[in-house]
């Protein structure tokens, strides 16, 4: 077992720690001790935030309690928000509200949180819905690249470190890759455990120097995946919880992994990996083809995102 987080290199020379706090459905009233316990007490310098989570600020706060603890400094931090739908004309606004949330000068990642627009002039700032309230209020004139363009800006303005994207399936990175643009995406993340692997999107990601992220790798709310019978007996035959089989899977692949707790001692034991045999991981990898592809977020946007087993 080791409590040593590895980093791998981004596109812009920065290293990511590969594994991180996730804080998607991560309590107010809560989240800012688990952050600030995490940056603390465990090995974790990485929080992974998002405008739309609607829980930033407290996130901030806990990163600034732990700042202001003198146990870690700013630079020792990774810290990523993202940009949502109703924003996509507006990044720079966006990026200075986080920003004001998160009390911070800046993020070490920036990314484009879903590829599609919402109406920023709609029924709601964040989740605007169509006159009979049944499809979300989606932005005819939302243009992949033109966002992608004021990430750049905001690159360059020093405001994030990095930019990337989530979400992204291969046709959609083709799309943007061809936009005539000048920053290559320095992350892509998406959902992934071993029962969606995402074999194709990664595959393409590695080729174009891509790091993939991945997001509620223990099957999200209530951790389900725990308990296949694959990952309960590899966590047997290595003496560790079956997060950790989890967990270690990304990291053993070069992979960021971003496991969501407010629970302390989880928060801790997910900061944990091992090294696993090539067979076992082999085992892992394969998982899909066994049990079957299983999206556990599936937002109705309304749009196809192009990844092979998403259908509108
Ligand atoms: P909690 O926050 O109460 O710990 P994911 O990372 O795939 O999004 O999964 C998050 C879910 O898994 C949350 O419900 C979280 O609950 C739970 N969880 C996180 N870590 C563990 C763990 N080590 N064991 C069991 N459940 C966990």
């Amino acid at each position: 077992m080791s409590s040593s987080i590895p980093t791998v290199k981004l596109n812009t020379g920065a290293e990511i720690p590969t594994i991180g706090l996730g804080t998607w459905q991560s309590e107010k009233g809560q989240v800012r001790e688990a952050v600030r316990y995490a940056l603390t007490e465990t090995p974790i310098r990485h929080i992974d935030a998002a405008y739309v989570y609607l829980n930033e600020e407290e996130v901030g706060q806990g990163i600034n309690d732990a700042i202001a603890s003198g146990k870690v400094k700013r630079s020792d931090l990774f810290i990523t928000t993202k940009v949502f739908m109703t924003f996509h004309n507006r990044v720079e606004e966006s990026i200075n509200e986080s920003l004001k949330n998160l009390n911070l000068d800046y993020v070490d990642l920036l990314l484009v949180h879903w590829p599609l627009g919402f109406n920023p002039k709609g029924s709601h700032p964040l989740f605007p819905k169509t006159a009979d309230r049944k499809k979300f209020d989606l932005d005819p004139t939302f243009d992949l690249v033109k966002t992608w363009k004021q990430f750049e800006q905001v690159y360059k303005s020093g405001k994030a470190k990095a930019i990337g994207v989530s979400n992204f399936s291969v046709p959609v990175l083709e799309e943007l890759l061809a936009g005539g643009i000048e920053v290559i995406p320095a992350a892509n993340q998406i959902e992934s455990h071993p029962f969606l692997p995402g074999k194709e999107v990664v595959e393409f990601c590695k080729k174009h120097g891509i790091v993939i992220e991945a997001y509620s790798p223990l099957g999200s709310t209530g951790a389900p995946l725990l308990d296949n019978p694959v990952v309960t007996e590899l966590a047997k035959k290595y003496g560790v919880p079956p997060a950790t089989i989890l967990v270690s899977w990304h990291v053993n692949e070069g992979r960021v992994v971003l496991p969501k707790s407010i629970k302390k001692s989880r928060i801790l034991s997910n900061a944990e990996w091992i090294k696993i045999d090539k067979d076992d991981l082999s085992k892992l990898d394969e998982l899909s083809s066994k049990f079957g592809l299983n999206r556990v977020v599936k937002p109705d946007w309304g749009v196809d995102l192009k990844f092979p087993d998403w259908r509108l």
